[in-house]
């Protein structure tokens, strides 16, 4: 037994250090399969023996708390901002001031490189990440503790039992924000505009699983609370000793020559970077000369943020093209002379509506002004009219579909164009690909390529006829074994299992993502309620607003679709939402409930499950109209609220009495 607990702690010791010598030194010293070996032969050893399962082992950064809000947590010390600088001119003013605040005073600068995510404060005690919060309004941030722990590179626990709080900045790698994209395009989900909203979006998740497989990365800049800290630099050193994440590429300058140096260096380097920085900091180096020189009321004065230019560059307007989407909307793209920005090609951008394009003036043959900040798809900014040439002619966008060649139509104050034929193709391809998506009814084998050629041989044209599909005629097309058919028929006939929500999500109703369909489901049951929505129904339901609301009784009025859910129907499609038996014979029943802090023996959602499970309403924040508040450990402002209004508030101990008591 011994022996298992020491090859468990050994094997945690290294697979550890393999991770900092990954994530944080950026130097791997195993192979990726060498490392799933150890991680396995790990997970192994610890499911046989959980009882030795260690707080730092890495099979633990996996997330197993689902919350359902985030606490709030008030900063120590607030975060501050930093006040922004653009050119060499205003860093050297930037230097002046400096100077002339401490005279007598030699002023060292450390540059370090703005690293483009979202500020972090973690704290650590007797050596262990006890809470990690955002930066929120620099006063009070978001609890989002469970989902640090599931990034590799910060440590759960320091290699020695000190009590500090560090800062950081929370980012995505450009790489695994691509990958992140690519599986959003694939699922038809949103995409993210760029690493920074994408790291933005993982972190504050309330289910952690889902943030630990966004691999977030973090890079730690500051170490608040350790007095024995001289400067930035001593600062950084300290962080890396402690093995927690410091970016290697900062540099102490003796004067604002050199800091200018520094900008230039990473102004041409930065794009060989493996992550964004938009910027470069730029820091007093001494901390007491820092604590001479003081603050405003947002910043402090002994630093700066030197912001990039952001790239635009003239390219030739090639052309412009329409690609329609599920919904009809007819969405114009400009097609461009290749032109490298930020170190990606650019050869498209988009040009979003006809009021954009119309706002632009846009000739085809024009040279436009590109621009990329940040965002992953760029924009054409403005056209260089000088340069037009004679004979161009305004682009205006077609009244023929693209695809189908149908008329188009424009509603009323509205910027898209769309096209209304219930038999275009572009429109019912991205439809079907729609339906079949993982999000929705998850038909396995039924990816864009095959729904393509299943509609360019005519074996399909509506989402509909998936399910009439003849075995015989598909074992005959290319590349369709009989085993991938059959596959594929399985998986459309259980299909016709999935429940409401999903069939919702699966109409592919514009604005009605997978949280409404839910709602929907919820509300109405089946497929034959939900077909007589009214809109005063709707805009009561929570989350659905009057654009959604709209669009559902746009979908709802069309005769099309509405033959197509009765096809679902009459094919056996009808599924029922099953409302949860509440049982309203007991102490929770008809209470208002709120539940903060941390919950050791249930997860937060357990406990709500439970109660409503049982009658109870359970809401997010603290009113009058609160009957009961459950206070887990650390519970913050919603518990002081509800001793101010004189609530009841009991403990999880006291709740798992009453819960026994239900029993
Ligand atoms: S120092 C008093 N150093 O930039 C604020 N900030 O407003 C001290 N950032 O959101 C911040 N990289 O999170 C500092 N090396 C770095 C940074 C950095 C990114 C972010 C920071 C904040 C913003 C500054």
């Amino acid at each position: 037994m011994i022996q298992i607990k020491e090859e468990i702690s050994k094997l945690v010791s290294l697979l550890n250090k393999y991770s900092y010598d990954y994530y944080v030194e950026d130097n791997p010293q195993i192979s990726d399969t060498e490392y799933d070996t150890l991680y396995k032969q790990l997970e192994k050893l610890e499911e046989k023996h959980p009882e030795f399962i260690l707080e730092n082992s890495p099979t633990q950064r996996v997330g197993d708390k689902v919350l359902d809000e985030f606490e709030k947590i008030t900063h120590k010390v607030p975060m501050l901002s930093l006040s922004n600088t653009f050119s060499t001119e205003e860093l050297r003013e930037f230097d002046s001031r400096v100077k002339k605040l401490v005279p007598n005073d030699k002023v060292e600068y450390i540059c370090e490189l703005k690293i483009d995510g979202l500020a972090i404060s973690i704290n650590y005690e007797n050596g262990k990440l006890v809470s990690a919060a955002t930066r929120g309004d620099g006063t009070v941030g978001e609890d989002v503790t469970e989902n640090i722990k599931t990034i590799f590179s910060i440590p759960k626990v320091l290699k020695e039992k000190r009590s500090f709080e560090v800062r950081g900045e929370v980012y995505l790698p450009r790489k695994s924000f691509e990958l992140l994209n690519k599986e959003r395009e694939n699922n038809n989900e949103v995409l993210f505009a760029n690493p920074r909203n994408a790291a933005a979006g993982s972190l504050r998740q309330l289910d952690s699983k889902i943030t630990a497989k966004r691999r977030l990365s973090a890079f730690i800049y500051s170490i608040v609370g350790d007095d024995s800290i001289m400067s930035q630099e001593h600062a950084l050193n300290i962080a890396e000793d402690y093995e927690l994440p410091v970016n290697p590429n900062f540099k102490l300058c003796k004067d604002i020559d050199e800091v200018i140096s520094y900008i230039n260096y990473w102004t041409e380097n930065k794009k060989d970077l493996p992550y964004d920085i938009d910027g470069i900091v730029i820091k007093v180096n001494s901390y007491s000369t820092q604590e001479e020189i003081g603050y405003t009321q947002k910043s402090p004065r002994w630093a700066t943020a030197y912001k990039f230019p952001e790239e635009e560059l003239a390219t030739k307007l090639l052309d412009v093209e329409l690609s329609v989407g599920r919904t009809g909307i007819i969405t114009p793209v400009a097609i461009l002379d290749p032109i490298i920005i930020s170190g990606s090609t650019v050869s498209k951008a988009s040009l979003h509506n006809k009021d954009i394009i119309n706002e632009l003036d846009i000739h085809i043959g024009d040279m436009v002004v590109v621009k990329k900040a940040g965002e992953i798809i760029p924009k054409v900014v403005r056209v260089i009219k000088e340069l037009r040439t004679e004979g161009t002619n305004k682009y205006i966008m077609p009244t023929i579909c693209p695809s189908c060649k149908e008329q188009t139509y424009v509603k009323e104050n509205d910027p898209f164009t769309r096209c209304k034929n219930p038999d275009c193709p572009d429109q019912n391809i991205r439809k079907i690909i729609h339906f079949a998506s993982r999000e929705a009814l998850n038909i396995e084998g039924l990816g864009d390529k095959v729904v393509a050629t299943l509609y360019e041989q005519g074996i399909i044209s509506h989402t509909i006829d998936l399910f009439s599909l003849d075995r015989t005629r598909l074992i005959s097309l290319d590349r369709m074994g009989e085993k991938s058919v059959d596959n594929l028929l399985n998986a459309i006939e259980n299909a016709k299992q999935s429940s409401l929500d999903k069939v919702i999500f699966a109409l592919g109703i514009l604005n009605v993502g997978k949280k409404a369909s839910k709602i929907l489901a919820e509300k109405y049951l089946n497929l034959t309620n939900f077909m007589n929505a009214t809109l005063d129904e709707l805009i009561n339901l929570d989350d659905v607003g009057q654009i959604t609301a709209d669009s559902i009784l746009d979908y709802l009025s069309d005769e099309n679709n509405i033959r197509f859910i009765n096809d679902l129907i009459s094919i056996g499609m009808n599924p029922q939402y099953e409302i949860k038996e509440v049982n309203t014979d007991n102490i929770f029943a008809g209470k208002t409930v709120v539940l903060t802090g941390k919950l050791v023996e249930l997860t937060r959602n357990e406990a709500k499950e439970y109660l409503e499970k049982n009658g109870a309403k359970v809401t997010g924040s603290v009113t009058s109209k609160t009957d009961l508040v459950i206070a887990g450990e650390k519970a913050g402002s919603k518990l002081a609220k509800a001793e101010q209004l004189g609530i009841e508030v009991i403990n999880e101990e006291q709740f798992a009495i009453m819960v026994r008591e239900v029993q």
